[in-house]
């Protein structure tokens, strides 16, 4: 038998932008996915089958990472799943290491990285890495247009080129609510790639998000929390230009400003989930709450992939 985890992540700028090789960071979180996987008479996960739809990631993971026999595979998530918290990159990144483990091999952060990315660039049908670093190397993860000092590993796929890189952060709590609306990435990264192609002003957007993120990183670096905030509102309202926002996720952000330096939408958008950078978590909360959120605390979380066989 062999085990694995891996934690889900927190887009603090720069989605959707990073998809067209923009700079964006993610910070991992202290809520994980942890997979266990072991020889059986036949394949299942859980107690269904691996073709299920729900397990699409798992089943294309399988497919990258596993030449030998059936295996019988449990998760076990504490991240709500399709509400832009990493929920598929992590579980993703865990089945890979928990394969690599059984199958005998020094399981190493940048291969499963690189295969991780391949399975989420596959069901997506475009992507870009940095749900699936964040979730195997933990920390925070910063992708830049180019190498920089703490770069990680690098990847080009179709004309994008993307420089990963470890990046510190200070410790920081950030309050995130779940509109409770589930909404598949896929669809919202093509969305936005239509309306790039279509209209300049989206394409200026995505530039502009690229910028707020450099920005957004030394705010944060130098723990200018009005700065960060800013950059932060700016960074929704852009994302609502391109057209990945949602009248629930406004809802949120709003009831959280009054108590908070900054609120946006985190991941992939259409609902999903949006968090908070305040120095008031309980008011925020309270507040995701009062306007129909299921509000959660988070920490950054420095472990990323985890393995034992
Ligand atoms: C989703 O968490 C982040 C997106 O930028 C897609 C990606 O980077 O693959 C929307």
């Amino acid at each position: 038998m062999a085990r694995a985890s891996a934690p889900g992540k927190l887009i603090l700028f720069g989605e959707h932008a990073v998809v067209f090789g923009e700079p964006a960071l993610a910070t991992a979180i202290d809520l994980r996915t942890e997979v266990q996987a072991r020889p059986d008479k036949e394949w299942h996960v859980n107690d269904g089958s691996l073709e299920d739809a729900g397990h699409v990631y798992v089943r294309h993971a399988v497919d990258l990472a596993w030449g030998g026999g059936p295996l019988g595979l449990e998760i076990r998530s504490m991240i709500p799943v399709g509400c832009g918290l990493g929920s598929s990159a992590a579980v993703t990144v865990a089945t890979i290491g928990a394969l690599g483990a059984l199958g005998g091999k020094e399981v190493r952060e940048e291969p499963v990285a690189r295969r991780a990315f391949e399975v989420e660039h596959a069901v997506q049908g475009r992507a870009s890495p940095i749900d699936t670093s964040t979730a195997t190397h933990g920390s925070a993860v910063l992708v830049l247009k180019e190498p920089e000092e703490g770069l990680l590993w690098k990847v080009e796929k179709d004309t994008r080129r993307w420089f990963l890189h470890h990046c510190s952060l200070p410790a920081t709590g950030f309050i995130v609510g779940n509109t409770r609306i589930a909404a598949a990435t896929g669809p919202l990264v093509a969305g936005v790639r239509e309306r790039v192609e279509r209209d300049p002003r989206a394409a200026a957007a995505v530039r502009e998000i690229g910028e707020i993120t450099l920005e957004g990183l030394k705010a944060l670096q130098r723990r200018d929390l009005v700065r960060a905030g800013e950059l932060m509102d700016r960074n929704h309202e852009l994302l609502n230009d391109l057209g990945v926002g949602h009248s629930s996720l406004d809802k949120l952000v709003a009831a959280a400003r009054p108590h908070a330096y900054g609120a946006k939408l985190t991941g992939a958008g259409g609902g999903g989930s949006m968090f908070a950078l305040t120095d008031e978590p309980d008011k925020v909360r309270a507040a995701i709450e009062a306007a129909g959120g299921k509000a959660y605390l988070v920490e950054t979380e420095p472990k990323g992939l985890e393995v034992s066989a």
